[in-house]
């Protein structure tokens, strides 16, 4: 099929159900969009944003790659956070990870997949900096640790950014939060709150 028609008759389907419950929606989103959240998450076709946290659309600012890394020289999703912070005024910004990443378990592994593998060494390096707490762990305790420390590395990569920091000079209050996801169960967890 090289139209991916189904696609489209899924989209109709589903804004006449938008459309039933509210008939001024796409109206009203038409002319702005106030999402109080930036998310920051895995590209990972199992961890939508949106779905994860049941908002609706206009309610989360949203920016994935794979494994969730916020890079300091990284221009697009730098460009999301200040449009998000600085235009949105968003409050809060959430780094999802998630147990099982493919990334994450790809870093881990030292597995070659190409240029992937350049990306993914911000991955390896979280894991340099953190060398000693993986000793004596078996692979799966391994994978989980190393899913946790790379979004509280990511969190800490955001603290840094001249967008948050000079947004705090202000005197903005502006958190950011450092999440998990768990696949398996379908449920967050939040790793400021362990
Ligand atoms: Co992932």
């Amino acid at each position: 099929m090289k139209t991916l028609k189904h696609l489209l008759d899924r989209n109709v389907t589903w804004a006449e159900s938008i459309k039933r419950n509210d008939p001024e929606f796409f109206i009203r989103l038409s002319k702005q969009q106030a999402p109080e959240y930036l998310w920051i998450g895995c590209s990972d076709s199992r961890v939508s944003a949106n779905q994860i946290i049941n908002l609706q659309p206009g309610e989360v600012f949203v920016h994935r790659n794979i494994a969730n890394v916020v890079v300091h020289t990284d221009l697009n999703c730098l460009s999301v956070i200040q449009f998000a912070v600085e235009i949105l005024n968003v409050s809060h910004i959430i780094v999802c990870g998630h147990y099982g990443c493919g990334g994450i378990k790809a870093a881990l592994e030292d597995r070659e997949y190409g240029l992937i593998d350049n990306w993914l060494r911000h991955v390896k390096d979280v894991m340099r900096f953190n060398i000693s707490e993986f000793q004596g762990l078996s692979h799966d305790e391994q994978l989980k640790l190393l899913c946790e420390l790379n979004v509280k590395e990511q969190v800490r990569n955001i603290d840094n950014t001249t967008i948050v920091k000079n947004a705090r000079k202000q005197g903005r209050e502006l958190y950011v939060h450092g999440w998990i996801y768990s696949i398996e169960h379908g449920i967050l967890k939040d790793l400021d709150r362990e």
